[in-house]
């Protein structure tokens, strides 16, 4: 049977406090309609239209690369209102169903989303609701004697026996496509907000001698909204704990789930070990017993099955061959790439460079632009001078090179395979495979010279 999902995101957000519109705030790294958007994706709909309306055209251009269907709803005249206006486009089939989501409950799963939909084999119309404790600003859920559904009464307009209803609408609701319309197009917005309330079409279904359905999330964190920072914030450390669950089910030894942090995909192979205070950011694929030590952050990075990232560490956009050794105190920047076993020490600095196999920088260093052979050692404090002030330049170093420390390589220079370079070398122009290379003044001594003394006053 077909499916339409009509996605809610027109609302302002104004307790967010913030020049962003509010579904464009980020959850474990993505914003939250995104999450809303690749969850009803997952239930594989024929379409999906998202209502945008508060800070216009930010919404859909911020998150163009979805395939689904931006409609504006110019004036945000109700829950019922938006739908309708999603409603317009939707050019429904005969048996298709409409779902409602909202882009400010960002985690509701796919299977409850199910289940929900189950409910529509019986009657037109379907609810997901909850029981809280404080129902308090939630719609409710009125009930007959028999536990059959009437309506829906807001907050706003209930009686105080109402208000003592602890079961509560949490705005997803499933319908039969053709009754929904019909039903849209009889509300008023004759209630307390002068809203059209997207809620009154349950006791427009009853009135037709409809049962209305109504499934549980299994989750209370699932149908949870975001309405200020406090709740993005409790969101977020709910979301946090299932992907730190989910890694842990794979497998990984985490340290402490509560201090690790994923902002996107990780994937993982066996025996991953995880320290504390871990920032793993957009893809990173991490092999068999990779060990990443406490204070890193990664992101997108591919590391090899053995790689240990030491304490303090930051790795952006590189990939890292087998068993190589990596930190303390190492920044490794984009487009680098580490053949297997190579190490790189505390406070070196890599870009854009290819370091082969076996080999060594382990202090102090800065290599940008380059190509580096296999098993060759750059000694401390060495210096790829890659930018002349307006170009940057390549500096190639070949197998079993051997850089003596405090060296300044600059570049375009190319270092012969198995070339020393001296010790606190400048060098500036190629140096030969298999030679010495050095610059350097000649130390003297001056016999007898004497310090300068204070003279007394
Ligand atoms: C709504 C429900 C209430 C439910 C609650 C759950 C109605 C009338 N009430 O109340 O029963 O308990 O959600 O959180 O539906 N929106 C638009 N366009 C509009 C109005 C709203 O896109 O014209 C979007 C908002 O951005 C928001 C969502 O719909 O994401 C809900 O709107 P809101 O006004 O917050 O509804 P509630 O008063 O919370
Ligand atoms: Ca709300």
């Amino acid at each position: 049977m077909d499916l339409s999902i009509v996605i809610l995101a027109a609302g302002k957000g104004t307790r967010m406090r913030s020049k962003l519109p509010k579904v464009l705030h980020r959850l474990a790294g993505k914003a939250l309609l995104a999450h809303v958007i690749e969850t009803a994706q997952a239930l594989d709909p024929r379409r999906i239209v998202v209502v945008y309306g508060h800070g216009g055209e930010t919404v859909p251009r911020a998150l163009s690369g979805y395939a689904v269907q931006w409609v504006e709803q110019a004036e945000q005249l109700g829950t019922g209102h938006a739908v309708d206006t999603a409603m317009a486009v939707l050019s429904l089939s005969t048996s298709e169903r409409v779902l409602v989501l909202y882009g400010d409950v960002p985690l509701i799963r796919h299977e409850t989303l199910r289940d929900l939909l189950q409910g529509l084999d019986r009657t037109p119309l379907a609810l997901l609701t909850a029981h809280l404790d404080d129902p308090s600003g939630y719609g409710r859920i009125v009930r007959d004697e028999q536990g059959e559904i009437l309506r829906i009464v807001e907050q706003k307009d209930a009686s105080d026996a109402e208000r003592r209803i602890g079961e509560i609408n949490t705005g997803i609701l499933a319908a039969e496509g053709q009754a929904l319309q019909r039903w849209l197009a009889r509300l008023d917005n004759d209630n307390a907000q002068g809203e059209y309330y997207l809620t009154d079409v349950i006791a427009l279904a009853v009135a037709e001698g409809h049962r209305v359905a109504s499934s549980r999330a299994t989750h209370l964190w699932e149908i949870l909204g975001v309405n200020d920072k406090l709740q993005l914030a409790e969101l977020e450390r709910r979301q946090q704990q299932n992907l730190a669950q989910a890694l842990m089910r794979q497998g990984v030894t985490l340290a402490d789930p509560a201090r690790l942090d994923v902002r996107g995909r990780v994937e993982v192979d066996r025996d991953v070990s995880i320290d504390v205070n871990v920032v793993l950011e957009g893809h990173c694929v991490l092999g068999e017993d990779v060990y990443i030590g406490p204070n890193c952050l990664l992101r997108d990075v591919r590391l090899a099955a053995g790689v240990r990232i030491e304490a303090n560490s930051v790795l952006e956009q590189c990939q890292v061959g087998a068993g190589c050794v990596i930190g303390p105190f190492a920044r490794i920047r984009p487009d680098t790439e580490l053949d297997e076993g190579a190490r790189v020490g505390n406070f070196v600095e890599i870009k854009k460079s290819r370091i082969g196999r076996g080999s060594k920088i382990n202090h102090l260093s800065y290599v940008g632009d380059s190509q580096v052979g296999q098993r060759v050692n750059i000694g401390a404090g060495t210096i790829t001078c890659n930018y002349d002030g307006a170009n940057k330049h390549r500096t190639v170093i070949g197998d079993d090179a051997f850089i003596g420390s405090d060296t300044q390589l600059v570049a375009p220079v190319e270092v012969g395979a198995g070339a020393t370079i001296g010790a606190g070398s400048t060098i500036t122009s190629d140096a030969p495979a298999g030679e010495l290379t050095l610059s350097r003044s000649k130390q003297r001594t001056i016999p007898g010279w004497q310090r300068p003394r204070k003279e007394k006053g």
